[in-house]
């Protein structure tokens, strides 16, 4: 097979165009909210040193993995892994993988654009001056007040998954390559601006006692949320960064990028910690974990300390900024996928396909509010339902999308990239690819894919299920 082909949907012109677009990825809530107050809740340093293993022995070669096939296939992760199955014989049902991939991604769009959406309703609040001198019962009163509005719930969701399809129609390279040349370096700047922010509260080094004081008792609890976490921030397992290096130009290594990636989404969460716990200290707060530290907890703070306003904003629209950059990689895959299929524009494509996750979204819309009720996954007394009006248990839509996703479709969707990567494309592909000169580093990558990783996304997968 030609390995220099180009894909129809377009290049990026550079390796650090993918850098950029995998980090932008990578990048998102699960940097800013998810990873800050899971190392306060298992137990700081020894977190994030679990975590930091999990990044590099299952969520870098599952990356190398996606990357490798992507750029080997040149098209959709559905149709690459066609490809490349054909290629080397192996079995048709591989490309299955690809699918369940894409689905799994879109329904990840669904409740992410909701969430995503909050961040905007809380940019006009913070702009607003909402939250100045605000009580702690107040803040909660305010994030209750926007969960329970189904309408105004709506209108920002509609919003966010307006300028997700926005960017994915205008295609690769002038949608996607010109929205994160401006996105990612702002990005990076508004995290600076809150860091230094935070350095100037007094409490800077309370929030890094916080995280990384080293609690040795939580570390077992501890291990398998740092290896789920792995694959959720590197948006790993759903063909995400599998498409991206669809677009990636054959002359880059491929190592030494998904390194740089792996290594700038580690910086951004831990720079994320510390610039906001401080923040939280220095209002005479408590961290506290879920979606409170972030739409409840930090507009406390941000409501009563000096220029706390300003920093509020900055903050707001560097969430809204950095779910933007991830939400664009969770929509391509299928773009791509049903524009190949039909043969139809991307304009249309993106729009039906958005249309799509929004409708799905408004179901987790509707959890937090009137159908708060309808519950997913009950175990009950009389045995398992998969769905029951009012059960005690269950999950509601939402937590019941977020379940089937990140604990059964993306540790699924890893292991079968890294095993199609390792075992069914030939060692040759796999080499020409990773083009690493050292045989003995080729062989640390190779070994990482075939083994370690899988083994790993098969403990937690077990684990998880089991638990
Ligand atoms: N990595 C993103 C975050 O940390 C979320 C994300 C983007 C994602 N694309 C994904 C998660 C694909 C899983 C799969 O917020």
């Amino acid at each position: 097979m030609a390995t220099d082909k180009v894909s129809i949907h377009g290049a990026w012109v550079s390796r650090w165009v993918f850098i950029l677009a995998a980090t932008g990825s990578a990048v998102g809530l699960g940097n800013i909210w998810k990873f800050p107050y899971m190392t306060g809740m298992y137990g700081g340093g020894a977190f994030v040193a679990m975590y930091l293993v999990c990044i590099a022995l299952i969520g870098v070669p599952i990356m190398l993995a996606e990357t490798l096939i992507g750029r080997r296939g040149r098209q959709s992760p559905v149709n690459s892994m066609k490809a490349l199955a054909a290629e080397s014989g192996g079995s048709k049902l591989w490309p299955l993988a690809a699918v369940i991939g894409m689905v799994a991604a879109l329904l990840i769009l669904s409740f992410y654009s909701v969430v995503a959406g909050w961040s905007l309703d809380y940019i006009i609040g913070m702009g607003r001056g909402d939250f100045s001198g605000i009580s702690p019962q107040g803040a909660g009163e305010a994030f209750g007040g926007l969960t329970s509005d189904p309408w105004r719930l709506t209108l920002w969701h509609t919003l966010f998954m307006v300028f997700t399809g926005f960017v994915i129609a205008k295609g690769v390279v002038a949608g996607l390559e010109r929205s994160l040349r401006i996105m990612m370096p702002m990005l990076f700047v508004l995290l600076l601006m809150l860091l230094g922010y935070s350095l100037t509260t007094g409490h800077f080094m309370d929030g890094v006692r916080f995280l990384f004081h080293f609690d040795s008792s939580k570390v077992q609890e501890g291990i398998l949320a740092a290896m789920g976490h792995a694959f959720f921030t590197l948006s790993v397992g759903v063909g995400s960064i599998m498409v991206y290096g669809s677009y990636m130009p054959k002359k880059s290594s491929i190592g030494a990028t998904v390194l740089t990636v792996g290594l700038l989404d580690t910086v951004v969460a831990l720079t994320a910690g510390l610039a906001l716990f401080p923040i939280v200290f220095a209002a005479g707060l408590e961290p506290s974990g879920g979606p409170g530290l972030m739409f409840v907890t930090l507009p406390i703070a941000f409501g009563n300390i000096a220029f706390g306003q300003i920093a509020g904003l900055v903050f707001f629209v560097l969430v809204a900024l950095a779910a933007w950059s991830s939400s664009i990689s969770m929509l391509e895959p299928a773009v791509a996928y049903f524009v190949e299929r039909t043969g139809r524009s991307r304009a249309v494509v993106t729009s039906t396909l958005a249309f799509f996750c929004w409708l799905v979204g408004m179901g987790t819309v509707l959890s937090f509010n009137v159908g708060a009720d309808a519950k997913f996954f009950v175990f009950a007394n009389d045995g398992f339902h998969l769905f029951q009006w009012g059960a005690e248990g269950g999950k509601n839509f939402f937590e019941g999308i977020d379940y089937l996703t990140s604990r059964l479709l993306l540790p699924l969707g890893g292991l079968s990239f890294a095993l199609f990567a390792g075992w069914v494309m030939t060692r040759e592909a796999v080499r020409d690819e990773l083009s690493i000169s050292s045989p003995v580093l080729f062989n640390v990558a190779l070994w990482l894919i075939r083994v370690v990783a899988p083994i790993g996304v098969l403990i937690v997968f077990v684990a998880e299920l089991t638990k």
